[in-house]
């Protein structure tokens, strides 16, 4: 048994690998190269936790807009504008104010650019707003640190990790990493500064066992070590044990 509080994730088979769920108040980052679901991860913690566990959401997309996320979640059956509506889930759109494009959405950054402490402040609006617990950060390499100055990056990672404990939430964040870089996310910082390191792979070919998930890091908590299978079905993403044999839904 542990003291820490635990923060059900929402994915089938996560949370018995992790004591539970995340521990609350923490920053989790998922990482991994592209089409491995890092942003089906994230959506569904948020999704899950505003409709199964009734925690209200944040969802700040960097990377894909808003409207596009929407329509691909309806797929698993995930209706996020009826839960926007609801203030369950709010999503703050940072994605086209970096090309200097204003956005259609309630929440975002403004055309005139991008800047961390903006983005900052924006979050912590909404947070006290809709009450937020669970924030998702879709993703950090997208925030545009200046790449050569790896002091530059730590620091400001550090700064988004502390405030996103001081508003109470516990916060899942991405990073994009090279299917071949024996790094754990795009600038190799981001993982001393967070409290867990979950890895996504996708070989790419053939058969259903080709995704994994493995917990790299989960402060506070006894871990799975293994890799294990994931499948991204009509629900979402689900992870096996690694003994089960599974049949296709
Ligand atoms: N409805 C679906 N059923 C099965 N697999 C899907 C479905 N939707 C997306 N995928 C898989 O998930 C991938 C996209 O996942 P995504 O979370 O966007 O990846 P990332 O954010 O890591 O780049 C797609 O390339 C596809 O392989
Ligand atoms: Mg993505």
């Amino acid at each position: 048994m542990s003291d820490v509080e635990r923060v059900p994730t929402g994915i089938p088979g996560l949370d018995e690998l992790i004591e539970g769920g995340f521990p609350r108040d923490r920053s989790i980052l998922v990482s991994g190269g592209c089409g491995t679901g890092k942003t089906i991860f994230c959506m569904q913690y948020i999704y899950q936790g505003a409709k199964k566990y009734s925690e209200p959401g944040i969802y700040i997309t960097l990377d894909e807009r808003p409207e596009l996320i929407r329509q691909d979640m309806l797929r698993f059956g995930w209706d996020i504008k009826k839960l926007e509506d609801e203030n369950m889930i709010q999503m703050i759109d940072a994605s086209i104010a970096k090309i200097g494009i204003p956005s259609e959405e309630q929440y975002a950054m403004p055309a005139s650019g991008f800047d961390l402490d903006k983005l900052l402040l924006e979050i912590m609006r909404v947070s006290k707003r809709i009450g937020a617990k669970r924030i998702a950060i879709d993703s950090i390499p997208a925030l545009g640190f200046n790449y050569d100055n790896e002091n530059e990056i730590r620091k400001a990672v550090l700064k988004l990790s502390y405030l996103l404990m001081r508003i109470g939430v516990t916060s899942v964040l991405t990073s994009e990493t090279e299917e071949e870089s024996k790094r754990y996310s795009k600038y190799g910082v981001e993982e001393f500064v967070v409290d867990g390191v979950i890895v996504l792979h996708y070989m790419g070919i053939g058969t259903q066992s080709n995704r994994t998930l493995h917990i790299r890091k989960m402060r506070a908590t006894k871990h799975s070590e293994d890799l294990h299978p994931i499948e991204i079905t009509n629900k979402g993403l689900i992870v096996h044990k690694i003994e089960e044999e599974y049949t296709k839904i």
